[in-house]
C-alpha cells in the first residue's frame, strides 16, 4: 500500500519536496484493531502544527520517516472491536495512508452516516472545520442580527461555512480571499460581497465594504489581511481568533518590523474580546446536528474541492500556503467509493 511520509522539516511554508510517496507492508489488525481503507484525506492547515522540529503548537509531532497525521474517512474492513462492524463508514486521524490498523481506544473513530451526506462531509461540514465554523459564529463570535462580520481566508474550509452560518444568523457578511475567482465563488455562496486582498486598493475596498465598521472580524490570516481590519473595527467588537496562517511555519519570530504595538494599542484602545480557541473543543453538543439540519434546509451548500489520488495530497497541502485555486474543504480522494 502507499503512504506518504516527512523527507525532512519544512522551513517556512512546506513544499511537496519535504514529502515522500512511499510503499509499505499492507497492516494486519491485531487483538483489539480495525483495519481501515481510506477514501477521503483531509488536507488541513493545522497539519503545518505537527510539522515543526520544535513543537509549539497542538500534540501531534510527526518526525522524518513518520506517517504524515491528519484526518480521513474511512471504511472498516476487518473487525476485531466489537463495537465496529465491516463495512462501517468512520472518521478519525488515521493517517496519509491507503490502509491502517488501529485500536479505536488509541486513535477515536467516529461512525458517520454515509446516507445522510457525501462520506467527504465528514472533513469539511460535517466535521472538524463545521464545528469550527460553528464556534467562530456562534459560541465565541455571537454573532446577531444586523451586524457586520469580516471572515479572512473566506474561500477556505471554516470561511465558506461561517459566513453561511452568518447569513443564517441575519448578519451582513464580508469575505476576504485571495484574487477575483474566489472572491466570486464566496460572493456565490451567499456572502454580501468579497474583498480582493491582493487589490492595489485592497484596504479602501474594505473599507467601503463596511461603512458602518465591523462588529466581529474572523481572524484566519494575520499580517498584511488583518492590518487592514484593525482601523474598522467597532469600540468593543468581538475577535475570534480561529487561525493565522500567514503565519505558520515562523516559530515564534513573526515577520519584519513588529506590529505587535499597534495590535495591542487597538486591544486596548478599542476594548476588543480577543479569543482563541480550538473549534472542535468549543462548538457546542449541537453543532454537528445544527450544520446538518441547515444543510439538510438547503441554508449552507457543500463546497468541497478533490484532489485524485494519494500522490497528489503533497503538493496540494503545500498549495494551502502558497495560494492555490480550491474553494471549500480541500479533500483527497484516496480510493473510490
Ligand atoms: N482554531 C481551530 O480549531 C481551527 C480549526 C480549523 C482551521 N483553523 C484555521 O482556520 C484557518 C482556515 O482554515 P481552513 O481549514 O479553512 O483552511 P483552507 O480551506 O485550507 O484555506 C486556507 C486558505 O488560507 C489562505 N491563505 C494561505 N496563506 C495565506 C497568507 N499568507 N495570507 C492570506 N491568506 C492565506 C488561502 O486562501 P487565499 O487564496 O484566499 O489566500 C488558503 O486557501 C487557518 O488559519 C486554520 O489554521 C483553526
Amino acid at each position: 500500500m502507499k503512504q506518504v511520509v516527512l523527507r525532512n522539516y519544512p522551513r517556512g511554508a512546506p513544499s511537496a519536496g519535504d514529502f515522500a510517496v512511499e510503499t509499505a507492508e499492507m497492516p494486519e489488525p491485531s487483538t483489539g484493531e480495525v483495519l481501515l481503507k481510506t477514501y477521503w484525506l483531509s488536507l488541513d492547515p493545522l497539519i503545518r502544527f505537527s510539522l515543526d522540529e520544535r513543537r509549539l503548537t497542538g500534540r501531534a509531532q510527526v518526525r522524518p520517516g513518520e506517517v504524515l497525521y491528519g484526518g480521513a474517512v474511512s471504511r472498516i474492513e476487518a473487525s476485531n472491536v466489537a463495537a465496529f462492524s465491516v463495512g462501517d463508514w468512520v472518521e478519525g486521524r488515521t493517517g496519509w495512508r491507503e490502509f491502517a490498523a488501529v485500536d479505536p481506544a488509541v486513535v477515536p473513530l467516529r461512525k458517520i452516516d454515509a446516507g445522510a451526506a457525501p462520506p467527504s462531509a465528514a472533513l469539511g461540514l460535517l466535521g472538524m472545520p463545521g464545528q469550527t465554523a460553528h464556534a467562530c459564529m456562534i459560541e465565541v463570535g455571537r454573532v446577531t442580527t444586523g451586524e457586520t462580520v469580516v471572515i479572512s481566508a473566506a474561500a477556505g474550509a471554516v470561511g465558506t461555512i461561517a459566513g453561511q452560518i452568518g447569513k443564517i444568523l441575519g448578519a451582513r457578511v464580508v469575505g476576504i480571499a485571495g484574487g477575483p475567482e474566489k472572491c466570486r465563488a464566496v460572493e456565490a455562496l451567499g456572502f454580501d460581497v468579497c474583498v480582493d486582498y491582493r487589490a492595489s486598493d485592497y484596504a479602501d475596498q474594505l473599507a467601503a465594504a463596511c461603512p458602518g465598521g465591523i462588529d466581529v472580524y474572523i481572524e484566519n490570516v494575520g499580517g498584511a489581511v488583518t492590518q487592514a481590519v484593525l482601523p474598522l473595527l467597532k469600540y468593543q467588537a468581538r475577535m475570534p481568533v480561529c487561525g493565522f496562517i500567514a503565519y505558520y511555519g515562523m516559530g515564534l519570530e513573526g515577520p519584519g518590523p513588529d506590529r505587535l504595538p499597534g495590535f495591542m494599542r487597538t486591544i486596548m484602545s478599542k476594548g476588543l474580546e480577543v479569543r482563541g480557541f480550538g473549534g472542535a473543543l468549543v462548538a457546542g453538543p449541537d453543532a454537528l446536528d445544527n450544520l446538518a439540519r441547515w444543510h439538510g434546509q438547503g441554508k449552507i451548500r457543500l463546497a468541497e474541492t478533490v484532489v485524485e489520488g494519494l500522490d497528489e495530497a503533497p503538493a496540494a497541502f503545500a498549495g494551502i500556503f502558497s495560494g492555490n485555486a480550491n474553494v471549500g474543504k480541500l479533500v483527497v480522494r484516496v480510493a473510490a467509493e
